[in-house]
């Protein structure tokens, strides 16, 4: 009897979320799972989908939208390329900046903005029999410490993620415990802490957590004043902490690569920064190279 009702709710739940139309931006309403903070959830599902599809989670910045960036990134022409599914979550908050400060938002499960998306990629998961070892996360900005706070926040869900100008995991911590609140202190990038003391930040987030972790490629440009370049460092000790590898000590620094004035600095194989010289808030996303830090190319 009890099982009945699960299955009808379960029905009930399937008739009452719409189809995303493949080939168009969509927004996915109904329940689709729990939203503890009314996130947006949008989606990409191609015309060419592939069999057992991966997924990328596109995340955008403050002021911007699901929308503006499914227009301004190439990643649902990428989908129709590699037959991937990119959701864009979209932002409950005026100003539509992340909530990445409030205790919820740092904490698996915790109820925050984090647990939403996560929720949203479990959905499309199932939804499409999604390959489980082909999702990624990324974004812009405030996307971006989001991307970061993802990976902190669900590293079982996520193979690897790309940030373009983001802040480390627990950067934007809010004392007082305030949800989408700007932490200026790390924004300035005068937040200096040791890649031990962000790796146990980044533990704590989900603790007792023992499994793999998503690799990540960390962008960040030298004459930002949105969120200092500083932040670029804390981000990559953050990273290089979490991995075991020495920050000080990385085993290769290739100039002008991936371009000129972009110098690549690779720790390991789960950890690569790009610092972009001259280059402002935020560093345009590349696509191509995304493509091949995902695996897809
Ligand atoms: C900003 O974040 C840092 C941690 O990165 C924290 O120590 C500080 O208290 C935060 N500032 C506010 C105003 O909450
Ligand atoms: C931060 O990283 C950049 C790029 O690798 C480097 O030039 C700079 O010296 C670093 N800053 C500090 C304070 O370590």
């Amino acid at each position: 009897m009890r099982l009945f009702f699960c299955l009808l709710a379960l029905l009930g739940s399937m008739l009452a979320t719409a189809a995303p139309t493949p080939g168009q931006f969509s927004q996915v309403t109904g329940s689709w799972g729990s939203n503890p903070t009314n996130t947006g959830f949008y989606i990409y599902v191609p015309k060419n989908l592939a069999s057992k599809p991966g997924i990328i989670v596109a995340i955008h910045y403050c002021t911007g939208t699901a929308q503006a960036y499914y227009q301004s990134t190439p990643y649902a022409q990428l989908a129709e390329q590699y037959g991937f599914i990119v959701i864009y979550p979209s932002s409950p908050y005026s100003g539509t900046c992340w909530d990445v400060s409030s205790q919820a938002a740092l904490t698996h499960n915790g109820g925050g903005d984090s647990n939403s998306i996560a929720n949203m990629v479990t959905w499309t998961t199932s939804q499409y029999n999604a390959d489980t070892s082909k999702v990624f996360v990324t974004g812009s900005s405030s996307g971006a410490m989001m991307t970061n706070v993802m990976a902190a926040t669900y590293p079982e869900l996520f193979n690897a993620a790309v940030v373009y100008s983001g802040v480390a995991a627990g950067c934007f911590y809010s004392a007082s415990g305030q949800a989408d609140a700007w932490n200026s202190t790390c924004a300035q990038g005068n937040v200096d802490a040791t890649p031990q003391a962000w790796a146990s930040i980044v533990k704590n987030m989900y603790p007792g957590y023992s499994g793999s972790r998503p690799r990540m490629q960390i962008y960040h440009g030298s004459i930002d004043t949105t969120l200092y370049p500083e932040n670029y460092n804390e981000t990559c000790k953050e990273w290089a902490g979490v991995f075991g590898y020495t920050y000080t000590a990385p085993q290769q620094v290739e100039t002008n690569t991936p371009q000129s004035q972009y110098t690549t600095t690779i720790w390991g194989s789960n950890l690569h920064g790009i610092f972009a010289t001259g280059v402002g808030h935020t560093v345009p996303v590349n696509g191509a190279r995304d493509m091949q830090w995902f695996g897809f190319a």
